[in-house]
């Protein structure tokens, strides 16, 4: 005869909650960028990525940052946004500017959470359009924002100009 406890959790898939980040989830978010926003993963995302796009949302916009976690404080993935009100325009956007998942949660449903909990911050900001940005061999990027309906993708070149060899 098999014996069951309601209180122990027999499911395979990590307990993952969604809330906004709070002061001291900043390092963990910061260190776990660091992992995900590689040359090799995104090749231009990751000179960008600096302690500064944390902390700096942190100041600006903290109601548009947040954090998957698995237990109390184990930070699995990060959302971070912002709400952009253009002159000489009736509409608000909203830009998803980083979205990552530990590699060792992928597939699991976490950015899908996450993105869910931002879209549905920004329907309350009355955002009425959704921007993303990502490189165009980040084939796991692009096809997320595409089962999330994200549409109408525009190639966008970045050059370089190496200053050192002139
Ligand atoms: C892109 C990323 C955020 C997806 O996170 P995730 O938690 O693994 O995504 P989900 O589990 O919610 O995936 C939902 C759906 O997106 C698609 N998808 C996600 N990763 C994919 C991959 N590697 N290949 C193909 N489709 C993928 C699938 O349709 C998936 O549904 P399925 O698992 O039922 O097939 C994650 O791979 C990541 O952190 N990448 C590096 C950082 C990055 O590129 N961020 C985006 C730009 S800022």
């Amino acid at each position: 005869m098999s014996t069951t406890n309601n209180n122990i959790n027999t499911s395979l898939e990590p307990d993952i909650k969604i809330r906004t980040a709070t002061i001291d989830d900043l390092p963990a978010i910061f260190h776990l960028g660091e992992k995900v926003f590689t040359p090799k993963d995104v090749s231009n995302l990751y000179r960008t990525w600096d302690e500064y796009e944390v902390t700096g949302l942190f100041n600006s916009e903290p109601e548009y940052m947040l954090v998957a976690v698995v237990g109390k404080t184990k930070v699995v993935g990060f959302a971070l946004g912002s709400v952009i009100e253009k002159k000489r325009s009736a509409w608000t956007y909203g830009y998803l500017l980083w979205l990552g998942v530990d590699a060792a949660y992928k597939r699991m449903g976490v950015a899908g959470m996450l993105f869910d909990r931002f879209r549905s911050l920004m329907e309350k900001a009355d955002v009425r359009i959704l921007m993303i940005d990502t490189q165009a061999d980040n084939v796991a990027a692009l096809r997320f924002f595409e089962s999330k309906g994200f549409t109408n993708p525009i190639d966008h070149i970045y050059m370089t100009l190496n200053l050192e060899n002139q």
